[in-house]
């Protein structure tokens, strides 16, 4: 095999989601060149139909291209929003009145339909309703049965199924809804084994999840998606039964103040990284791209920032579902982070974590994962290797590993399509899938990479290890070859 490979520029993972803008062939094709590693599928939107025809497309663009693309459904959970409008977009102007219903009609300027039965018990006089990410807000005049009553404060244009927040009301919804769980049944037929979970509360939503797709004998990876209140209180036991999180910016910005989602965000970056879980960091990030060829500068700032804190990958949103330049935005996402991590000359943030296992944690619970990748990290600074490459079972060394951020790429190799597919999360992580039955995989690993000319004689390599014999994993040691 001696084909042309060539790895990414950016080593931060750019998620995109996948709408009416970004469904065709060609437009996906430009997305995946441009440095989409993840598709996001939005289940709240589209038909079956449509979610069964972007997965064959995508899985044959990915293997068209040869570029590894992972596919994350996102399921909707309690998300309560407006039904389907009489024109788009409506108008809202600010001073009128309008109802909001449970009854199912076409909204107008005057009525809107709202898909919570229980909306007028979780109001009252004076609440205030937040309608598409908090950018129209609603006062509540008078709840009766199935309808209340609201004066416009803030208008602007809505479009159909956009979500309404109802901030620090209780909402009588199961977490995990039945639709979810039905939409899991339809997702895991068509192969697809990792989850964004929406509105989660506790750890045990998560499990939820995972206890459902057990019963059907699927191991299922989450992402759980931190946007409300109560996530953000018990992320501790969250991380703890969660693959990945995501901090969803969109529905957080509402339900806790706006000027708190910046620290948040660095909080559970550092907590997730500690962890070795990848994170996500979406929602708004090149929102002015949606209507614009160029971005404005504080979005810029935003992802760069947003890389400097230690997110492993960075989202799209309406950016590339509905916007007018999808590949515009991921190239220019791209750029950001190439350009970013390359003059992050300061490298306090990996030292600061990596201080963190040396002091900070105690003999006892440094695990031996734990140990190899902070070793392979000091390797790293003293040799600059090449590469660091990661022969692996469940992911867990590679992830270790990536939660630093080192300046070189960390290849991992492994049998398990499902491991190969969740390191697409991963900072500076390239994952190769490996079909053949490998016995020797050093020596498998080196022909690899020799044959893509990936590396140069007299090029230095970090290879982690499992040398003693273990059931699952098992890495425990790190060698540095030199090429011959
Ligand atoms: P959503 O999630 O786009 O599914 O609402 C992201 C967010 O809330 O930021
Ligand atoms: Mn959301």
């Amino acid at each position: 095999m001696s084909r042309r490979f060539k790895l990414p520029s950016h080593k931060t993972k750019i998620v995109c989601t996948i709408g009416p803008a970004s469904r065709s062939e060609s437009v996906l094709r430009q997305m995946i060149k441009n440095g989409m590693s993840v598709a996001r599928l939005n289940f709240s939107h589209g038909t079956l139909a449509e979610h069964r025809q972007d997965i064959r497309l995508i899985r044959s663009l990915s293997t068209e291209l040869n570029r590894a693309v992972t596919i994350l459904v996102d399921l909707p959970g309690p998300k309560i929003r407006i039904g389907r409008l009489e024109s788009e977009p409506l108008y809202l102007k600010k001073g009128e009145n309008l109802t909001l219903t449970t009854k199912n009609v076409l909204g107008t300027t005057r009525l809107l339909s709202v898909n919570y039965k229980d909306l007028p018990e979780s109001v009252s006089k004076g609440s205030l309703i937040f309608l598409n990410d908090g950018f129209i807000q609603l006062r509540v005049q008078q709840v009766f049965k199935d309808e209340v009553n609201c004066k416009v404060l803030i208008g602007g244009p809505l479009l159909s199924h956009k979500g309404l927040n109802i901030p620090k009301a209780k909402i009588n919804i199961e977490t995990v809804t039945s639709k979810d769980l039905n939409l899991v049944d339809l997702a895991l037929k068509e192969g697809i084994d990792t989850f964004a979970l929406s509105f989660v509360e506790k750890a045990e939503d998560i499990l939820k999840a995972k206890d459902f797709a057990q019963k059907k004998g699927k191991d299922i990876k989450v992402a759980a998606k931190i946007e409300r209140v109560e996530a953000v209180k018990n992320i501790e036991e969250i991380l703890a039964v969660s693959e990945a999180i995501m901090i969803a910016r969109g529905d957080l910005g509402v339900q806790v103040p706006l000027e708190d989602v910046p620290l948040i965000q660095k909080r559970i970056i550092r907590q997730a990284n500690i962890l070795g879980r990848p994170v996500i960091t979406a929602t708004q990030m090149l929102e002015s791209m949606t209507e614009n060829t160029r971005p404005t500068r504080a979005e810029v700032a935003d992802v760069a920032n947003a890389i400097l804190d230690g997110t492993d990958a960075v989202m799209l949103s309406e950016e590339t579902a509905v916007g007018k330049y999808p590949v515009e935005a991921v190239t220019m996402m791209a750029k950001i982070a190439s350009s970013t991590e390359n003059n992050w000359r300061n490298i306090r943030l990996s030292l600061d974590l990596m201080n963190h296992f040396k002091n900070k944690i105690g003999r006892k619970k440094a695990s031996i994962e734990d140990t190899v990748s902070l070793n392979v990290m000091e390797a790293m600074h003293m040799i600059k290797p090449r590469f660091i490459l990661s022969p692996t079972k469940t992911g867990n060394t590679p992830r270790r590993i990536s939660r630093f951020k080192p300046d070189c790429w960390i290849l991992t190799f492994t049998g398990s399509d499902e491991t190969s597919k969740f390191l697409a999360f991963s900072y500076g992580v390239y994952p190769f899938w490996i079909k053949n039955k490998v016995d020797n995989w050093p020596k498998t690993i080196m022909k690899f990479i020799k044959d893509l000319k990936l590396i140069k004689s007299g090029e230095r390599l970090i290879l982690t290890e499992g040398l003693a014999s273990s059931p699952v994993g098992g890495t425990d040691s790190l060698r540095i070859i030199t090429v011959q």
